[in-house]
């Protein structure tokens, strides 16, 4: 009977911790902001993870770091710079893939142009082809009936990184 009882008792204590367990996991993962049916949950995953602008309001941020890690001649940072634009510009598509034809002059133009000064560690040659780097977005922003967004060439240095 003794033996009985104390199987029970850790019987029991199991089930508190299985409870415990679950309580914490339903804290740690709270996802009723989801929603029920599949499509639903898709749409508000979609809806949180944002269109082609979070892409871009990333793309705006590394721009100007790319540009004052090209005067520093940061060349690292630079290179970190540039393949975080388009990672993130390829996670776009992936969202909005209507929008990668417009890309195609900058993805496989501009973009390699400024990347292979980067490289070869030249600072003049960064800025000449940053030029036509900055119209290449522009040009896609024209196409993509966003013209009214022009990348400038940095004039005032605001990156909080220096080497
Ligand atoms: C696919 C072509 C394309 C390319 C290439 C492109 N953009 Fe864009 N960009 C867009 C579109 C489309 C929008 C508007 C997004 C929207 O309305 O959801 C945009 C918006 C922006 C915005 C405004 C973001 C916001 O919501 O505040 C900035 C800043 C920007 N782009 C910077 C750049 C820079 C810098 C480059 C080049 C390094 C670049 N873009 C290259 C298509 C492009």
């Amino acid at each position: 009977m003794k033996r009985y009882s104390s199987l029970l008792f850790i019987v029991f204590l199991g089930v508190i911790a299985i409870n415990a367990c679950q309580t914490a996991e339903e804290k740690e993962y709270d996802t009723r902001w989801m929603g029920q049916q599949m499509k639903e949950i898709l749409d508000n995953i979609e809806d949180q993870f944002g269109g082609f602008d979070q892409a871009m309001m990333e793309t705006g941020y590394r721009y100007n770091e790319l540009y004052w890690a090209g005067q520093d001649e940061n060349w690292g940072y630079a290179e970190y710079q540039i393949d975080k634009i388009i990672s993130s510009m390829e996670r776009g598509f992936v969202r909005r893939p209507d929008r990668e034809a417009s890309s195609k002059q900058f993805v496989d133009q501009a973009y390699p142009a400024l990347r292979s000064t980067i490289e070869n560690e030249d600072k003049e040659a960064f800025n000449e082809e940053f030029v036509g780097f900055a119209s290449s977005c522009n040009t896609c922003h024209a196409m993509e009936d966003v013209p009214f967004i022009q990348n400038i060439i940095p004039e005032k240095r605001t990156t909080l990184v220096k080497y």
